[in-house]
């Protein structure tokens, strides 16, 4: 039996299966946007069961205090955050924060980050000793001054990680992707070779803001990682490439990057994507997800689809 398919609230059309994991439907709540999945859920009428998975925040060995403020900045269309990873730690979020969240609702995901190789094992391994459904590396954070972003610009460094991750966990692996590197595709086929089960495309894209009275950047790290729908187009474009070397492996993909209604979030299915990302769009409308479901079932409809999987890869090139 597929692990969740008892999870029948939601319309059985809007149901993926991912890595042999069945998500409700296909949005995930994304890294950092919801803290411990525990975040929303104080909002009235936000409900766990409203998405397929939740990733955690990001999680290292040992707990990290974060960055300096300005953390996070408004910009035309998008945000820029550089929160540098502020997380109790592995054993923390392994021993306190898991058992508190109700398994029955939705399916969570780790986000893994380190500064070395050996970190990234380290935390995956406590993760795969835990009831957490699947494990999402986070090779791409920008906002570290150490590993994070040098191993996901390299595919070498990428393929490494992942060769590690991979042999520290029997759950499903996810590969969190940069967009901030030359050739996305290449890294994807080494990613692949290295044993990841699936894909995550994108995380955020370098950026910087400036305060012109100061001439100081707004942000207290100087630079930080830009999401929202600024970042659309390139995020489809990740997704379309990362799609191409995935398709003929049964490798999925989490597409995300400026998602913030049901078409954005057709676009990114018809461009690959076996599910779909949600995370600065909950910054401003924390009760979204609902409005997407019915969304996705209002084109389903629209177009005699019986299930929401078919959309996956189905552009259309000129
Ligand atoms: C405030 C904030 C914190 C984030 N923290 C993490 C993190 O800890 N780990 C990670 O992999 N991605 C992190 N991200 C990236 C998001 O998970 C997501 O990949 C990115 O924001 C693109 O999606 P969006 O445009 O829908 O926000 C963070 C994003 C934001 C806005």
């Amino acid at each position: 039996m597929i692990k969740g398919s008892d999870l029948s609230n939601q319309d059985e059309r809007l149901a993926v299966e991912f890595c042999g994991m069945k998500f409700s439907t296909p949005q995930v709540l994304l890294s950092g946007c919801v803290g411990f999945g525990e975040e929303y859920t104080r909002i009235e009428g936000f409900s766990n069961r409203d998405v397929g998975a939740i990733c955690l925040k990001g999680t290292t060995g040992t707990a990290r205090p974060g960055n300096a403020p300005h953390r996070v900045t408004e910009t035309p269309a998008g945000m820029i955050n550089a929160i540098g990873l502020q997380n109790p730690g592995a054993p923390y979020v392994v021993d306190k924060i898991l058992p508190t969240l109700d398994f029955e609702e939705t399916r969570f995901i780790a986000n893994v980050s380190g500064s070395t190789v050996e970190e990234y094992i380290e935390v995956t391994r406590l993760f795969d000793a835990s009831p957490i459904d699947a494990i999402e590396i986070n090779i791409s954070c920008p906002n570290v001054k150490e590993g994070g972003v040098a191993f996901g610009n390299d595919p070498e460094m990428s393929a490494r990680v992942v060769e590690a991750c991979r042999a520290a966990t029997s759950k499903p692996l996810i590969t969190k992707l940069s967009p901030n590197q030359t050739d996305i595709a290449e890294n994807a086929r080494r990613c692949i070779d290295a044993g990841t089960d699936a894909f995550a495309v994108i995380n955020t894209l370098m950026g910087m803001a400036i305060d012109i009275e100061q001439r100081t950047p707004i942000i207290g790290n100087n630079q930080g990682g830009l999401s929202g729908p600024a970042i659309k187009p390139v995020a489809l474009l990740k997704t379309h490439q990362v799609y191409q070397v995935c398709k003929g492996h049964n490798i999925p993909i989490i597409g995300q990057g400026g998602i913030t209604s049901a078409e954005d979030a057709i676009e990114f299915m018809i461009a690959g994507a076996s599910a779909v990302g949600i995370g600065t769009a909950l910054f401003y409308d924390p009760l979204i997800c609902p409005k997407i479901n019915a969304g996705l079932v209002e084109y389903m409809e629209r177009h005699g689809m019986s299930e929401i999987a078919q959309l996956t890869g189905t552009l259309v090139l000129n």
